[in-house]
C-alpha cells in the first residue's frame, strides 16, 4: 500500500533529509526549568505602574533562590504596546517604558552572576504598524519594494472593496485592513493574522530573512542564551492565499489555532527552512544557545517537526497545557510527548500556564474538568472557578509536571499559586481580543495582573507608588511572596522544594517508567530514583514504603488524598 493510501492519521510524519544532529545531548536546555517573566507585570522600579527591566534586575535573586535555571522575558522592545509588546516597532532597542539597552545589559550581568540564563522573545511573524518598514510601505505605494516586505494585496469586488480572502484574525474580525493611499484613494489591503496594528511580514522576501538574521545576531552579540519564537508556525502563508475552507472558517478561534491542515497560514512546510537558517546563525556562537518554538500545532508528532536536529531546540508543549486534570488523558499526552520529541532527538517540554491562557490554578477549579477556556474568564462567565479546588489541583499538577523528564516552563506567579483575576472592569481591559470581539472574549488580562511580592506594601511590592496598569485584587495579599517565604506547606515552598529535588536527582535528564497496580485515576511512574504518584480520583491511595521527598498537599498518614501528588525516594 502506498503512503498516500493510508488514512491521514497513520501516515508517517514528514522527516528531514536525515540531518546530522548538531547538538551534543548535554546542553543545559534539555532539562532546564525556565521561568517566564512578563515584564509589564513583574516588578516596577520606576513606579509608573508598568514593570521594567530595572525592576526585574532587583528581583532576580528571588528567582535564583527559587531554583530556576533560566528566565524568558516576554517582549520589552520598542513598541506602541497595542498587543502588550508583541507589536514591535524596533527589534534592537528597549522601549522607554521598560528602560534602556544599558538596563538590559545590567539585567544580563546580574543574571549571569546568579547563574541564570536569559532568553528573549522574538516576534518574526509581524511587526507593529509603527515599524519604520511599515511606514515606508504605506508611503511607497502599490507595487513598491517597500510594500513587498509585508503582505499587501488588491481587494476583491468591483472596486477592490472586499478583503482579498476570508481569513479571520486570531483576535477576532477580518485579518485584512484596507489602507488609504497617498492620493487619498481607498487602496490595497494588508494582512494581519493578529491585530490590525500587527501587519504580517512577507517571508517569501529574502530581505525579511536578512533582517531577522541581523536581529538574532544583535541579541546574541549582547549575550542572550536564546529566543522564544512567537507564532513559529505562522510565518509562511500558503501560495495564492486561498480562502479557508468553509468548515474551518466557522470554527472557533481556538479550533482555527489548532487545525493547521485547514488553515492556510499555519504550519506551512516552507516555514522549516527559516529555522534551519536560524539554527546555523546560533551555531556560529559559543555556548548552547536555544530556540524555542511557540507553535500551536497538533498533534505532537507534527509539533516535533519544529525541533528536528537542524531546526529549533525546544517547542512548547501546548497539548500538555490543554489537557484536563484527568489521569488517562494525562498519561497519554505524557507518552505521546516523550515519543514525539525524543523521536527527533529533542527533549519534551512541559508547561501549564503562560501570559495567553487562564492560570492553571483557576482552570483546574472549573467544573466540569474543562480544558483551556480560550475566551478567558470574566465577571459574567457562567463557569467560575472554585479557588480552593483549583489551587489544590494546580499544586498537584505542578508537582507532577516538575517530576517529568525534559524541560519545564513556569509562568510568573504560579509559584505563588496565583489565580486568574476575574473581576476586572471592562474599561481597564487592554487585550485586543476583548476589544476586537466586542467583549465576547474576555481575553488574557486576567493572567497578566502585576504579581504580589509583599502583602502590606503599596501595589503589594510591585512598586513603591501603588500604581498598577491592571488593578490588583485585595485577595493578592494572601498570595504575596512574603506571606509564603519560609512557611511550611506554602505553594512557594512547594515549588522551591520540587526544584531542589528535581535538580539534585537529575529528574530533567531522567526517563519515565509507568508503574502497574494502581487505579485508573492514579498516575504512577518512576523517574530515576524517584517514584511519583498523583491521585486524581476520589478514593485515597495507599502509599508504598519510602521516604517522602515532596507532597503537594497534606498526607493522611501513609495515604495519598485526592488531588495530591507525592514524590517518594525509590
Ligand atoms: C503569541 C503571544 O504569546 C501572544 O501574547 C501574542 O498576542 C501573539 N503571539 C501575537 O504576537
Amino acid at each position: 500500500m502506498s503512503v498516500d493510501a493510508l488514512p491521514a492519521m497513520t501516515r508517517p510524519v514528514e522527516t528531514a533529509m536525515t540531518p546530522e544532529p548538531r547538538t551534543s545531548g548535554a546542553e543545559w536546555w534539555r532539562s532546564a526549568v525556565i521561568y517566564q517573566i512578563y515584564p509589564r507585570s513583574f516588578a516596577d522600579a520606576s513606579g509608573d505602574g508598568i514593570g521594567d527591566l530595572a525592576g526585574i534586575t532587583e528581583r532576580l535573586p528571588s528567582l535564583a533562590g527559587l531554583g530556576v535555571d533560566a528566565v524568558w522575558l516576554s517582549p520589552f522592545f520598542r513598541s506602541p504596546q497595542k498587543d502588550a509588546g508583541y507589536d514591535v516597532s524596533d527589534y534592537c532597542d528597549v522601549d522607554p517604558i521598560f528602560g534602556t539597552l544599558a538596563d538590559f545589559d545590567a539585567l544580563r550581568d546580574r543574571a549571569r552572576e546568579l547563574g541564570l540564563r536569559v532568553i528573549v522573545d522574538l516576534v518574526p511573524n509581524h511587526s507593529s504598524d509603527q515599524h519604520a518598514w511599515f511606514q515606508e510601505a504605506l508611503a511607497a505605494g502599490p507595487g513598491s519594494a517597500e510594500r513587498d516586505r509585508y503582505m499587501f494585496r488588491a481587494g476583491k469586488g468591483e472596486n477592490g472593496e472586499l478583503p482579498p480572502n476570508n481569513w479571520q484574525s486570531v483576535f477576532g474580525g477580518d485579518a485584512w485592513t484596507r489602507v488609504t493611499e497617498a492620493d487619498g484613494s481607498a487602496g490595497e489591503w494588508y494582512l494581519h493574522i493578529f491585530d490590525s496594528s500587527q501587519p504580517d511580514f512577507n517571508w517569501k522576501n529574502p530581505i525579511v530573512w536578512e533582517e531577522f538574521r541581523r536581529v538574532l545576531r544583535f541579541w546574541l552579540d549582547r549575550g542572550v542564551d536564546g529566543f522564544r519564537v512567537d507564532v513559529a508556525h505562522g510565518l509562511m502563508k500558503q501560495e495564492g492565499l486561498p480562502d479557508i475552507a468553509e468548515a474551518a472558517a466557522s470554527d472557533s478561534i481556538s479550533d482555527a489555532l489548532m487545525s493547521p491542515e485547514s488553515v492556510p497560514y499555519w504550519a506551512q512546510p516552507a516555514v522549516h527552512e527559516v529555522y534551519r537558517d536560524w539554527h546555523r546563525v546560533l551555531a556560529d556562537y559559543e555556548g548552547d544557545r536555544v530556540l524555542c518554538a511557540e507553535a500551536w500545532v497538533e498533534p505532537l508528532a507534527k509539533a516535533a517537526l519544529w525541533v528536528r536536529p537542524d531546526e529549533m531546540h525546544q517547542a512548547f508543549n501546548f497539548s500538555y497545557l490543554g489537557t484536563p486534570w484527568q489521569a488517562e488523558k494525562l498519561r497519554s499526552v505524557i507518552d505521546e510527548s516523550i515519543a514525539a520529541f525524543t523521536g527527533v532527538g529533542a527533549p519534551s517540554t512541559w508547561v501549564l500556564s503562560n501570559h495567553d491562557v487562564v492560570r492553571h490554578a483557576s482552570r483546574y477549579g472549573l467544573l466540569p474538568k474543562t480544558a483551556v477556556p480560550n475566551a478567558g474568564i470574566g465577571p459574567s462567565s457562567n463557569d467560575k472557578p472554585d479557588a480552593a479546588l483549583g489551587l489544590r489541583r494546580a499544586r498537584a499538577a505542578s508537582a507532577l509536571m516538575l517530576s517529568l523528564p525534559g524541560s519545564a516552563y513556569l509562568y510568573q506567579g504560579e509559584e505563588l499559586g496565583l489565580p486568574e483575576v476575574i473581576e476586572l472592569d471592562d474599561h481597564v481591559r487592554e487585550d485586543p481580543t476583548f476589544h476586537r470581539t466586542g467583549g465576547e472574549s474576555y481575553g488574557r488580562d486576567g493572567c497578566r495582573v502585576p504579581i504580589p511580592w509583599e502583602a502590606d506594601a503599596p501595589a503589594f511590592g510591585f512598586n513603591t507608588t501603588g500604581g498598577s496598569w491592571l488593578p490588583q485584587p485585595a485577595e493578592f495579599a494572601d498570595y504575596a511572596r512574603d506571606r509564603q517565604e519560609g512557611v511550611a506547606g506554602s505553594t512557594l515552598e512547594l515549588y522551591r522544594a520540587a526544584l531542589a529535588s528535581r535538580s539534585e536527582r537529575d529528574l530533567g535528564l531522567g526517563s519515565l517508567q509507568w508503574l502497574e497496580g494502581f487505579d485508573d485515576d492514579v498516575i504512577a511512574f518512576r523517574n530515576g530514583t524517584v517514584t511519583v504518584i498523583a491521585n486524581l480520583g476520589a478514593v485515597p491511595v495507599e502509599l508504598p514504603e519510602g521516604k517522602i521527598l515532596l507532597a503537594s498537599g497534606p498526607l493522611d498518614g501513609p495515604v495519598l488524598p485526592t488531588d495530591t501528588t507525592v514524590w517518594i525516594a525509590a
